[in-house]
């Protein structure tokens, strides 16, 4: 895999930084057999972030910080292929940059339950530790696409 300068965003995964959203991606020859377990399991992401936004709407902290516990954190199913020392399923064809960023993902999903355990964690500290989860998942967007697609 080429090395992408782009890739120390990952570093920093503010809600800010500009994503390469047209630019050229790096395949991930996760092979076409795989490919629909691994995109459900991204739509289950998106499911995810959108019960947890729902939950907030509701000011109900307790349940969002679950929700992302449950469903995004490192303890999740959905993990699985992102947990340090991972090699097996996804894990064999991910880059390794790539796996560094699904760890990030899934870390700031367990920030974020954290956060809501707090007494009175608050909308302005919630948002701001959602942002950290969904600008990991435009980072990891911005720089791959499976093979194929
Ligand atoms: C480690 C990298 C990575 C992270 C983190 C990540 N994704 Fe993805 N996601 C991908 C890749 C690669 C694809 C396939 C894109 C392509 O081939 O064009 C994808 C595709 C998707 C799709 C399309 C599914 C389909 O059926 O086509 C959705 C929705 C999605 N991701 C949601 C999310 C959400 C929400 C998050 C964060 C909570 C997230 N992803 C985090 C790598 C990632």
């Amino acid at each position: 895999m080429k090395t992408l300068p782009a890739l120390l965003l990952f570093a920093t995964f503010s809600a800010s930084a500009a994503p390469n959203l047209i630019g050229e991606r790096s395949e991930v020859p996760i092979p076409k057999a795989m490919q629909a377990d691994f995109l459900a399991n991204m739509r289950d992401h998106l499911f995810a972030i959108s019960e947890i936004q729902a939950d907030l709407a509701k000011g109900d902290f307790k349940s969002a910080g679950e929700t992302a516990s449950n469903r995004l954190g490192l303890n999740a199913s959905s993990s699985a292929s992102c947990r340090p020392g991972e090699m097996k399923g996804f894990a064999k064809y991910m880059p390794k940059q790539m796996h560094k960023a699904g760890f990030a993902m899934h870390s700031a999903a367990d920030d974020f339950a954290e956060e809501m355990k707090k007494p009175a964690p608050g909308y302005r500290n919630a948002l701001q530790s959602l942002a950290k989860i969904t600008s990991a998942c435009v980072a990891c967007h911005a720089h791959f696409r499976l093979a194929g697609r």
